[in-house]
């Protein structure tokens, strides 16, 4: 037995699951790997075995792990005694990077999670509004609470007509009530949009969607769809948020509103804002975000919010996002691993299809034409990609597949463009063992 193995072992003795996260179970190897170190884009398991990261702590890590810039900061901040649950002045200079770099962004608050930034920025919209009801988009994730955390995979009878999508709960325990508060809609459908406000308009506070759509891999929207959902949102007085979790920083200092041109009401940033530190927000326009106490009436707190360490992490990184060239970086890397993956598909016979914006990624299985939402995601060929999660991982690359119909991947700043090559390299030996299984 390997030491990772063996650790499954151990941990499952006292963790549910042998896990602090249900998703840290690779589905492909079926437990968790284990990783004692990390530096740059590699990893290093416990029996000592190196790999190029291409999850990138689920898109965390972007700026690569242990960032010298990052970590220079969370020094400072510890040798100043970390205090918590209180403020300094690395808060407001992180929200005013924040405010200056992100279009919708007058003034932040911070969460710890990404699933605590949409729950607060939902809360606050239907505060602003005095409405209940949310629009959301099919297979759209945006947290792992209560509120929104539906039709996010297909019950066993099918997701049910694109005009009536089923709305089921995407875990036991949720109240399914709550389904009554949404709105479905399959993304990129303009025409299923307009019908849907035009039947719902007044009754909702507001309308959440990932502008970039990388839960289901790597999904752009329509230019009509998404000016429609501006347009459709202010005719009707309900908030557009941007759940930016994924997206924010991944293509552009200014995420996914400034790269499409459209600026949302609200938004939610996080895992790349804290530069590989538990750090999330939500911003907005002045007037909405005034809602919130002690200023408005509306709740938004806890003890670790904003606390020193990642705040400091999240500043650094901010700092680092908004350099001059460091996108330039990311796309050519971009052009450079999307292309040589898509040709390594094609060299070994295998139907696959690669659709990539700045640092993150999906791979669909057994699809040729462009994935444009949720439902074609149903088609990818889960089975094959499982096997090559379980093959890359063997050649010392590491995806992680967290279950779902299309899973996103993603690499970090401190790659090169050799990294990109042996990365290619290792991969087209996995692809050989999976081409010959085929
Ligand atoms: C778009 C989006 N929103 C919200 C979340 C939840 O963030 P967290 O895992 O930090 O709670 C995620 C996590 O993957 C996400 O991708």
């Amino acid at each position: 037995m390997s030491r990772n193995e063996e650790q499954f072992e151990v941990a499952r003795n006292f963790l549910a699951g042998g896990v602090s996260a249900s998703t840290r179970v690779n589905r492909a190897i079926g437990r968790p790997m284990y990783f004692d170190r990390a530096a740059g884009c590699r990893l290093w398991d416990l029996d000592g075995r190196e790999y190029l990261d291409l999850c990138t702590s689920h898109g965390a890590a972007l700026l690569g792990h242990a960032p010298p810039q990052v970590f220079e900061a969370v020094q400072r901040a510890l040798s100043r005694g970390a205090p918590c649950s209180y403020e300094n002045e690395t808060h407001a200079q992180l929200a005013q990077e924040l405010c200056e770099a992100i279009p919708c962004c007058e003034r932040v608050r911070f969460t710890g999670s990404g699933s605590e930034a949409t729950m607060h920025c939902l809360r606050l919209a239907r505060a602003f509004t005095g409405r209940t009801k949310l629009l959301k988009f099919e297979g759209n994730f945006h947290g792992y609470h209560d509120q929104v955390m539906f039709a996010l995979s297909a019950p066993p009878e099918g997701p049910g007509p694109v005009t009536h999508p089923t709305v089921t709960p995407a875990s036991t325990g949720m109240v399914p009530a709550l389904a009554e508060q949404l709105v479905v809609v399959p993304f990129n459908r303009t025409d299923l949009l307009e019908q849907a406000f035009q039947q719902h308009g007044g009754e909702l506070a507001a309308a959440i969607c990932e502008p970039i759509y990388y839960n289901a891999g790597c999904v752009l929207p329509d230019p009509a769809f998404i000016a429609a959902l501006r347009r459709l949102t202010t005719e009707h007085g309900a908030l557009l948020v941007f759940d930016e979790v994924l997206c924010a920083f991944r293509m552009g200092p200014g995420g996914a509103q400034e790269y499409l041109g459209v600026t949302p009401d609200l938004c939610t940033v996080g895992k790349a804002v804290g530069g590989g530190f538990p750090l999330s927000a939500f911003g907005g326009r002045h007037d909405i975000m005034r809602r919130l106490m002690p200023e408005g009436d509306c709740q938004h707190s806890g003890t670790y919010n904003g606390h020193v360490v990642p705040v400091a992490a999240g500043l650094a990184a901010v700092r680092a996002y908004r350099q001059p060239g460091f996108y330039d970086h990311i796309n050519a890397l971009a052009g450079a691993l999307y292309t040589g993956l898509a040709g390594l598909f094609a060299k070994h016979g295998l139907v696959a299809r690669v659709q990539g914006l700045g640092a993150r990624f999906g791979i669909y299985f057994g699809i040729e034409q462009e994935v444009r939402d949720w439902r074609d995601t149903l088609q990818h060929d889960r089975a094959k990609m499982l096997q090559f999660v379980a093959a890359a991982i063997q050649e010392g690359v590491y995806f992680h597949d967290y279950g779902g119909a299309a899973c996103h991947h993603g690499f970090c700043a401190a790659m090169t463009q050799a990294d990109v090559n042996e990365a290619l390299a290792r991969l087209d030996r996995a692809l050989g063992t999976l081409a010959g299984d085929a």
